[in-house]
């Protein structure tokens, strides 16, 4: 197996610097945090994981499709709420970034993922853009605005995903909370009326071969681990051009806690190394980016054969 080479995010040709991915992030990072506040939220996640380890909660074989589906129900149920600028950190949960610990709400970790998808999009130019496993369609309510150029599809699983994101499209104006979330100016803000949002399954994906010129998946492989083959043989199918997946690659969670965290979950297992044998070719990789301290996470390229 080949080892993989990580790049600094200056390094990977996007024009991104790391002091922007965190000024995307400003306005949901908590200020007064102290070294305390830090220690005792990573000693609260240590000991849920001890407890997941240890009990009947741990997802040996991967996360399976019912688990998922009444985790991430209730999740979209609640909208959009929390992407509220003026909302500011209200779920404290400990970060990191080259080296300096941090807090911060992950409510604004689609502002900094945006910046590091709309870079790529610029880079790459595609004109049909595929995300699998979107979620409420927050990555793509976003890029849409900005490149209105762009055909966006979005695949998701559950029906509250689903239904809260063509829900927002029926009502024709995106509510007060993610108006002026994107950080990224928005070129055309009824964009997202036209995302083509579509409710299924990564193992069958509902489109030709070749539909898109790049695929994208935000922490949604992470989910998958129980269809980990299928999922990528999936992407690789109705992808002409790139997969672009930031997920929690194996290289990303080698150490011990991280391992075990995932290991608990039961989520994805792959390593970025591996993909060539799912008809990737990695064109770069980077993990220098804000990181949750429970899990890691890498942003790779490539290039499908
Ligand atoms: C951690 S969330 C990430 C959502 C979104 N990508 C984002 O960045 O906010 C993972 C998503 O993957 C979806 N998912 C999990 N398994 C799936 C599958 N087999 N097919 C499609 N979506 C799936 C979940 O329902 C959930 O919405």
């Amino acid at each position: 197996m080949q080892t993989q080479r990580f790049s600094s995010i200056e390094d990977i040709g996007l024009g991104l610097t790391g002091e922007a991915l965190l000024g995307a992030f400003t306005p949901f990072i908590c200020k007064d945090a102290s070294f305390a506040d830090h220690l005792k939220l990573v000693l609260k996640q240590r000991r849920a994981t001890l407890k997941r380890t240890f009990s009947g909660e741990k997802e040996t074989d991967g996360r399976q499709a019912e688990k998922i589906k009444a985790e991430y129900q209730v999740a979209w149920s609640r909208g959009y709420e929390a992407y509220d600028l003026a909302r500011g950190c209200r779920k404290p949960e400990p970060w990191h970034f080259r080296g300096k610990r941090m807090i911060l709400d992950r409510a604004g970790v689609a502002r900094m993922r945006s910046v590091m998808l709309a870079a790529v999009i610029r880079q790459i130019k595609p004109r049909r853009v595929l995300e699998v496993g979107c979620g409420n369609g927050i990555n793509l309510l976003q890029l849409a605005g900005a490149f209105p150029e762009v055909s966006f599809s979005g695949l998701e699983l559950t029906d509250a995903g689903h239904q809260v994101a063509t829900g927002l499209q029926k009502a024709g104006a995106l509510p007060e909370a993610l108006a002026g979330y994107a950080p990224e100016t928005q070129k055309d803000p009824t964009a997202f009326r036209r995302i083509n949002f579509v409710q299924g399954n990564a193992g069958k994906l509902p489109f030709e071969a070749k539909s898109f010129d790049l695929v994208f998946t935000v922490l949604a492989l992470e989910q998958m681990e129980s269809l980990r083959q299928q999922a990528l043989a999936e992407i690789a199918r109705v992808s002409s051009g790139y997969f672009l997946g930031l997920e929690p690659f194996a290289e990303a969670n080698a150490s011990f806690w991280l391992r075990l965290h995932v290991n608990a979950r039961g989520y994805f297992k792959g390593a970025v190394a591996e993909l060539p044998a799912h008809g990737f070719e990695p064109v770069w990789a980077s993990m220098d980016y804000p990181q949750e301290l429970q899990l890691g996470s890498a942003f790779v390229l490539s290039k499908v054969r």
